[in-house]
C-alpha cells in the first residue's frame, strides 16, 4: 500500500528549502530531516532532538553518484561498498569536503554518509536536489521510530511535515563503516551485516567489542525505553521476570524462542520472532509496546552475535545501559 502522494513529496521538498523540518521514512528507522547546506535548519535538529550539538549528523543523498560532491575524496573501499550497498543501510564515514557545514560533522573534519533504500526518501532527495541530514526522529536517548506514528507520537508539532512512508523495513539503524583509514572498521552495527561488508572487500573488517559503540558525543544508555531493562540468559528470563515482579514491579518481558512460558502477572510479553530479520524489524516497536503498558522494567535477553543479531544486541546493550543521572 503506498502511504505517500507526489503531492506530500513537493510540500516536504518545499519545507526542506524553507528551511524547516522533515520527518521522513527510510528502511532503517525514520530521520529528521533538514536540508544540510542551511547551518541554522541543521542546528534546529539538534533542539528539537535535545541533541549536544558535538554528536554529528549522517547526511543522506540521492545517489552514490554524487558522492564527490560532498567529500574530500572517494578512497576505493568506499567505491566498493558503495556500488554493493547503495541505497542501503550503510553508512560511510569519509573526508569532509567544503559544501558539508561544520554544524552536521559537529566541528570534525570527516563526514558520516549514506544513500537510504526507500523510494520516498529518494523521491524526496531527488525532488530537493540537495543533502539532507537526519538523526533517527526521536528525542535524544529514547527508541528510534520506525513509523510515521511514532514520529507524531514523540516529536509532534516541533516538525513541518511528517512524510508517511510506511513502517521501516530494516528497523535498526544504518551500519556506520569508517573508511577514511587503512583497515576499514564498523563503528556502529547495523542493518548491513560484518559479514557481508567483508565478503564485499574480501578482507577482514574491525568490529567493536560487545563494550559500548566509541562514536564521538554518544551516552553510555541510548536507544532506550522509558522503563529499565535488564537482560538476562535466556533460560533465565521467566524466574528474573517473577523475582522482579514478586519485589513489586510492573514487569515487561521480551520473551526469547524457546524460553518457555512467561510467568503470569507480567504487564506485557512480546515474543520474539525467530527470524532476525523479522526481530530487527519489530524491535523498536517491541519497546515501545513494552513501554506502553506502564511496566517499570523490561527483561530480555540478547540474540545471538551473528549477522543482523550483532545489531539487536547492541541496542539491547545500549538500552540496558547506565541512564544519565540527570536528564538534558
Ligand atoms: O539508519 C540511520 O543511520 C538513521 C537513518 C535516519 O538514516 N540515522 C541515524 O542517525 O541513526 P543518528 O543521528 O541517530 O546516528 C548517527 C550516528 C551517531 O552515532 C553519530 O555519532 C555518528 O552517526 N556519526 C555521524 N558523523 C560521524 C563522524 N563524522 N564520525 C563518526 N561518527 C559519526
Ligand atoms: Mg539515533
Amino acid at each position: 500500500m503506498t502511504t505517500w502522494s507526489t503531492a506530500d513529496i513537493e510540500e516536504a521538498a518545499r519545507v526542506l528549502r524553507a528551511g524547516g523540518l522533515v520527518a521522513l521514512p527510510t528502511e532503517t528507522v525514520y530521520g529528521l530531516g533538514a536540508n544540510a547546506e542551511d547551518p541554522d535548519a541543521v542546528t534546529s535538529t539538534f533542539k528539537v532532538k535535545g541533541r549536544p550539538p558535538s554528536h554529528p549528523l549522517i547526511l543522506h543523498i540521492g545517489s552514490a553518484a554524487r558522492l564527490g560532491d560532498w567529500v574530500r575524496e572517494v578512497p576505493d573501499t568506499a567505491r566498493v561498498l558503495a556500488e554493493r550497498f547503495w541505497p542501503g543501510p550503510l553508512t560511510l564515514i569519509l573526508r569532509r569536503g567544503p559544501r558539508v557545514p561544520l554544524e552536521v560533522t559537529g566541528g570534525l573534519e570527516t563526514v558520516a554518509v549514506r544513500v537510504p533504500d526507500h523510494p520516498a526518501a529518494l523521491a524526496l532527495l531527488d525532488a530537493f536536489g540537495g543533502g539532507v541530514t537526519a538523526p533517527s526522529a526521536n528525542r535524544f536517548g529514547s527508541v528510534s521510530p520506525t513509523t510515521a506514528g511514532h514520529v507524531r507520537e514523540e516529536l509532534g508539532s516541533d516538525v513541518g511535515f511528517v512524510l508517511d512512508g510506511g513502517p521501516c523495513q530494516v528497523g535498526v539503524e544504518s551500519t556506520i563503516v569508517d573508511v577514511t583509514g587503512g583497515t576499514p572498521s564498523i563503528l556502529r552495527p547495523g542493518g548491513v551485516t560484518r559479514e557481508a561488508l567483508e565478503e564485499a572487500l574480501g578482507r577482514p573488517v574491525a568490529a567493536p567489542s560487545a563494550s559500548p559503540v566509541r562514536v564521538p558525543g554518544q551516552h553510555p544508555s541510548h536507544y532506550a525505553p522509558r522503563a529499565r531493562v535488564v537482560l538476562v540468559a535466556p533460560d533465565e528470563v521467566a524466574g528474573e521476570a517473577e523475582r522482579l515482579r514478586e519485589q513489586g514491579n510492573g514487569v515487561g518481558i521480551l520473551l526469547p524462542p524457546g524460553a518457555g512460558e512467561a510467568p503470569a502477572g507480567a504487564h506485557a510479553v512480546v515474543a520474539v520472532p525467530g527470524s532476525m530479520d523479522e526481530y530487527a524489524r519489530g524491535l523498536y516497536g517491541f519497546l515501545r509496546e513494552l513501554d506502553g503498558s506502564g511496566c517499570d522494567v523490561i527483561v530480555a535477553s540478547l540474540p545471538p552475535e551473528e549477522g543482523l543479531g550483532f545489531a539487536i544486541a547492541n541496542r539491547l546493550r545500549r538500552a540496558a545501559g547506565p541512564r544519565p543521572s540527570t536528564e538534558g
